[in-house]
């Protein structure tokens, strides 16, 4: 019994070389839909910044808010790619801050730049450029401004969607009295982790993260941005933020269609919540919950606890792939803390698989991904490509670099030795910072 309903959820998950095949076409025709400006679920946003040339110099802040744990940071940029003096201080946000006012969140922001001034003693007259590294779909007509398109991630405070974030984060500094720093450039996470890795790495051209949400970036030529090319501005090369969580022609199973339809967004981000860390546990407790209702689970017996929205997080997922022990010690005490006393080995066994498929399918979607953004740059993948990677599904959930790695090699064949994955920690605040820089162009 227990086989065969676990054979059938493998099924239900389980991505195909021509699955993933499809998914890499689809991505190619979404983005250039996104690029041309015609509908698609890939917002292809222009960033109105290139890559640092890692000659930027100077004393840079950025402050990198992209969940409810955020950081503010401070290094001095010494030219030829070296970084030097780097300091960093971390705030959490409550979920009021989050769910309530533009004005609270901003305000919070403010007085914990505040505090990060006095605790590091930073000059209040010199004049200093911040960089702002706000991870959320914003449309943006410049580097120092950006309006929220929706909140993603479960964010929700009032007064923000449809304003522009840096306008608020002025505001609010001021409001704190700090009149000499002002916001001067807006990026996304992804963007940061490119411009952290490629002020380095002339090989890099892509940032991605899989952490709390998922996304990408990558350097487009103007000339195939139509938004830019309108402007008059036609040359060089921007890089474009994808928000390819958003992707949806996705093959969806009936466990991520109720997770779809619980969310607070229905019908948007579909690609997140099949990759990223805010929806594995959930996805899991989906199966387990559908597995002891078949009775094919924990003796049938439903533990309370799993009745609830949410109540597994990604890290649930992690711990119990980490679990390597010869009777699933940690998956018992695991399904304990739970309240779920009565188990079996055979249950941890399929707990531990049931996670395993879903990271599984996480990471060859990632891969996919990944292919179609090198191949639509780089058609027959002739160059080096380091991807400038992020996120604490990426580097902490077991195995899923690893899987990521072997996809890729499937999906590029003999060319994925051109191709090198390299965890950039910290990037998108410290890329920030380098982009805060660069002149505007
Ligand atoms: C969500 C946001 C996106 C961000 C990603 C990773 O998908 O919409 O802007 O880059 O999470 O943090």
């Amino acid at each position: 019994m227990i086989s065969g309903a676990l054979k059938a959820i493998e099924k239900d998950f389980e991505l195909s070389e021509r699955d993933l095949r499809k998914i890499i076409k689809g991505f190619h025709s979404e983005m250039r839909a996104g690029l041309s400006g015609r509908p698609s679920s890939l917002r292809m946003i222009p960033t109105y910044v290139d890559r640092p040339t890692g000659n930027e110099r100077g004393e840079q802040i950025a402050i990198d808010l992209g969940g409810t744990n955020f950081r503010i940071l401070g290094l001095t940029l010494k030219g030829r790619g070296r970084i030097s003096n780097y300091y960093v201080m971390r705030f959490t946000l409550h979920k009021r801050d989050i769910t309530s006012t533009g004005k609270r969140l901003f305000g919070f922001l403010a007085r914990s730049l505040k505090k990060f001034i006095s605790t590091n003693k930073i000059h209040t007259c010199k004049k200093i450029n911040l960089g702002f590294t706000f991870s959320f779909p914003v449309k943006q007509s410049g580097i120092a401004n950006g309006k929220l398109t929706a909140w993603t991630k479960s964010f929700s405070a009032s007064g923000v969607e449809g304003n522009d974030v840096v306008a608020l984060l002025n505001a609010a500094l001021k409001k704190e009295h700090i009149y000499n720093i002002r916001v001067a450039a807006l990026i996304n996470d992804t963007v940061g982790t490119l411009a952290s890795r490629s002020y380095s790495d002339k090989d890099c051209y892509i940032g991605v993260i899989v952490g709390t949400g998922t996304n990408a970036c990558y350097v487009e030529k103007v000339n195939n941005i139509k938004s830019i090319r309108r402007s008059g501005k036609n040359t060089g090369d921007m890089i474009v933020n994808i928000e390819w969580g958003n992707y949806n022609k996705l093959k969806v199973t009936r466990y991520d269609a109720k997770l779809d339809k619980e969310s607070n967004n229905p019908g948007a981000q579909m690609l997140e919540k099949m990759v990223s860390g805010k929806y594995l546990g959930e996805i899991c407790r989906i199966v387990i919950l559908d597995l002891v209702e078949k009775g094919a689970l924990l003796g049938g017996i439903i533990p309370k606890k799993f009745k609830q929205c949410g109540y597994l997080a990604g890290e649930f997922v992690s711990q119990v792939l980490a679990d390597k022990t010869q009777y699933l010690s940690g998956i018992r005490r695991l399904m304990c803390d739970a309240g779920v006393r009565d188990q079996s080995l055979n249950d941890r066994k399929t707990i531990r698989k049931i996670c395993g498929i879903i990271s599984l399918r996480a990471a060859c979607i990632t891969a996919a991904a990944m292919t179609a953004v090198i191949t639509k740059i780089d058609p027959k993948i002739k160059n080096r490509h380091t991807i400038a990677i992020d996120g604490s599904v990426y580097e902490k959930l077991p195995e899923f670099a690893n899987n990521v790695n072997a996809e890729l090699r499937k999906l590029a064949g003999q060319s994925s030795t051109r191709i090198r994955l390299s965890l950039t920690k910290d990037g998108s605040g410290r890329g920030a910072a380098i982009l805060a820089a660069v002149p505007a162009g």
